[in-house]
Order: structure tokens, then C-alpha cells, then sequence
């Protein structure tokens, strides 16, 4: 028997209708449309405004775009796995409900988070579980509310990130398509450099923290900015050269959208035409777990049967990883 790979069968996504741009932060903050521009890529970003929806209607919203386009029957889906960084509530399982609400009523799910490489992670666990041949339909879904996390206040903040959701749905493939090969990365160093204070179990929620504003997300812009230069360009260049894949080899990239010149660097090293670097991070900014999803979708079009795409990830922890998949269908 060949062996069983995972491979990605359908995708789908969701971004909110409220368009946050440049220029309306230009009268919430001391910034500029030319400095986010320059430095970071964005022009505008999706917010979530309806302070009654969290997370969970980012995924539900994805996957039931996954689920229309792709015609799958939600109850033969086996597992959920939502890959967030803002879940609806703690210790409620937000991929519980998000199963149960798209009708994925046979599926086992849980929450998985590890800050903008969640998603990345996720593609990995998903892998796993159908490459073990014990389950066929694995649902993976990234989404981030940031907006729920973020200071609208603090410029070195606000103007990066967005919310959004995307799905894909991982299944079987005995032709070698899917995933090839993965290598995930870590180190607890990066703790102070991106986090929310506040609000777990070190820091439990008081009325001084809220008055601190500790729950809100900071970040040591330069330092986070250094370390994902250096090792996402790090992990793609090994991950290339461990498969013996050229540039000429690579039909895509496809990298967290955190920052237009670290996706550049990472290209550069690569050795990349910029026409296989896909970007939207102009229209969305950092949505944290959706940005790899979210490009699946918006370039699910272009992709052809056997394309190699890299994948390649960075976020708070730190976390970071790149992965080689072999794209499974035409669209
Ligand atoms: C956040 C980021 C865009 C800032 O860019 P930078 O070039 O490092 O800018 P700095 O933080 O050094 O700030 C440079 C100057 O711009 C100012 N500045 C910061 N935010 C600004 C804003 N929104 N508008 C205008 N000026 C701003 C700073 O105060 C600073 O001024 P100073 O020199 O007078 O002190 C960049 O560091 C970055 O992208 N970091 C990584 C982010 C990331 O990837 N995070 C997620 C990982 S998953």
C-alpha cells in the first residue's frame, strides 16, 4: 500500500465588512498612511464590529464557505481544529462550538494556540492525524478577533493588525500530494517581546490590570521584527535545501503576513521571483491565525495540481516553522 499523505482538498474564508484604513487611524493616532505603508505594507485592515460576535462567527463564517464551495457534508467530518490566539471564552473550547454550529455533529475538536503560527502548527497536527490513517476529514480553521485584543490608542499596535478567518480541509492522497515535509521551531525567549500581560494565570484579571491596560497586546516591534527576519528566511532557505528543491522548484510562497519586508527577506533568500510571493497583507494586515488561510483562498485560482508551495510562519512565543505541501487540486 503507498503511503498516505495529507492533503489540502478544499479551502474557504471570511473577513468582516468594516474596512479600518490608513487614513481613518490617521485621526485615532499620531501616524501616517506613508509610514504604515513604508513600513509595514498595509493600506487597510477588516474589523469585526459587532460587539455580540467573537471569534467563533470568524470560523463558522470560513467554514461555511469551505463547506459551500467544496459541497462536503459537515457530519462526515472527523475532527475540528481551531487555530486561534483570541478564543471566545477560556476554557470553553471555541472549536467546539464552531463544530456544532456548521453541523459537524461526528467530529472531536479543540482549541490550538500558538500565536501567529498557529495556523502553521495546526496544518502540521492535521497532517499527522490523517497521515496515521485513522481519520479522514480533518477541518482546519484559523481565526483571530485582534481587534478584541488590541489598544486603538497605541500606534505600534494598531495599525498592524486585522480580523479575519479562514478553513481548510486536510484529507487523504496516495498519489504523494499534500504535505511533504515540516520543520516547526521554538524558544520561550521570545516571551516579553509579544504578549498580553494580563488576564491569565500569572497575571490574573484585577481591576488595576484593566486600569493598565494589560490586556491589550504589546510588542517590542524591532526585536519581534529582528528575530522574524532571521528565522523565517532561516527555516524556508533549510526547508528548501533538505528536499532538494531550487528556486526554479518553488511555485509559491506562502508566508504569515505580519510585515511586507519580512516577507521580502524571507523572498530574498529564497532566491524568488516576486510573482511567487504571495501577499495580501495590504488589504488585511496581521490577522494573526487566518493569514495563511486567508492567501489560500484569495489564490486558491492560480494554484495548479502538483505546485510546491512553502509555507513560512513567525509569532509571538516564539513559534515559527516552514512547511513543504504539494498543492492537490485545480480549482
Ligand atoms: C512595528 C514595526 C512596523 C515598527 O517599525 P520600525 O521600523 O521597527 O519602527 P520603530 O518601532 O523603530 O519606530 C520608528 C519610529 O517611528 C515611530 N512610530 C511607531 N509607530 C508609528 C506609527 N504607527 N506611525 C508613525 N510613527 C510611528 C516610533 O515612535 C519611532 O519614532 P522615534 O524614532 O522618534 O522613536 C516593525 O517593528 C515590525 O513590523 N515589527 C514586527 C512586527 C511583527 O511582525 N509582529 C508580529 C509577529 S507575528
Amino acid at each position: 500500500m503507498s503511503k498516505i499523505t495529507a492533503a489540502i482538498t478544499a479551502v474557504g474564508a471570511y473577513v468582516p465588512e468594516y474596512v479600518l484604513t490608513n487614513e481613518i487611524l490617521e485621526t485615532m493616532v499620531e501616524t501616517n498612511d506613508e509610514w504604515i505603508t513604508t513600513r509595514t505594507g498595509i493600506k487597510e485592515r477588516r474589523i469585526l464590529k459587532d460587539p455580540d460576535k467573537g471569534t467563533s462567527y470568524l470560523g463558522i463564517k470560513a467554514a461555511e464557505d469551505l463547506i459551500n464551495k467544496s459541497g462536503v457534508d459537515p457530519s462526515e467530518i472527523d475532527m475540528v481544529i481551531m487555530a486561534t490566539a483570541t478564543p471566545d471564552l477560556l476554557v470553553a473550547s471555541t472549536a467546539s462550538y464552531v463544530a456544532t454550529k456548521i453541523g459537524a455533529t461526528n467530529a472531536f475538536s479543540y482549541d490550538l494556540q500558538a500565536a501567529c503560527s498557529s495556523f502553521l502548527y495546526g496544518m502540521s497536527t492535521a497532517s499527522a492525524y490523517i497521515a496515521s490513517g485513522k481519520y479522514k476529514k480533518v477541518l482546519l480553521i484559523g481565526a483571530d478577533k485582534m481587534s478584541s485584543i488590541i489598544d486603538y490608542t497605541d500606534r505600534a499596535t494598531c495599525i498592524i493588525f486585522g480580523d479575519g478567518g479562514g478553513a481548510a480541509l486536510f484529507e487523504p492522497n496516495e498519489e504523494g500530494l499534500g504535505l511533504q515535509d515540516e520543520y516547526l521551531r521554538s524558544d520561550g525567549v521570545g516571551r516579553d517581546f509579544l504578549r498580553i500581560e494580563g488576564g491569565g494565570s500569572l497575571m490574573p484579571p484585577t481591576a488595576e490590570t484593566v486600569a493598565n491596560k494589560k490586556h491589550f497586546v504589546y510588542q517590542d516591534g524591532k526585536t519581534v521584527f529582528k528575530f522574524a527576519v532571521s528565522n523565517m528566511a532561516d527555516v524556508s532557505e533549510r526547508i528548501m535545501q533538505r528536499n532538494n528543491l531550487s528556486h526554479d522548484d518553488v511555485s509559491w510562497l506562502v508566508a504569515h503576513q505580519a510585515n511586507k519586508r519580512i516577507i521580502d527577506a524571507t523572498a530574498r533568500r529564497m532566491q524568488l521571483d516576486d510573482s511567487k510571493v504571495l501577499m495580501n497583507i495590504q488589504r488585511y494586515g496581521n490577522t494573526t491565525s487566518a493569514t495563511l488561510p486567508l492567501l489560500l483562498n484569495d489564490f486558491e485560482k492560480r494554484f495548479k495540481k502538483g505546485d510546491n508551495l512553502i509555507f513560512a510562519a513567525f509569532g509571538g512565543g516564539f513559534t515559527w516553522g516552514s512547511i513543504y505541501l504539494k498543492w492537490a487540486y485545480n480549482a
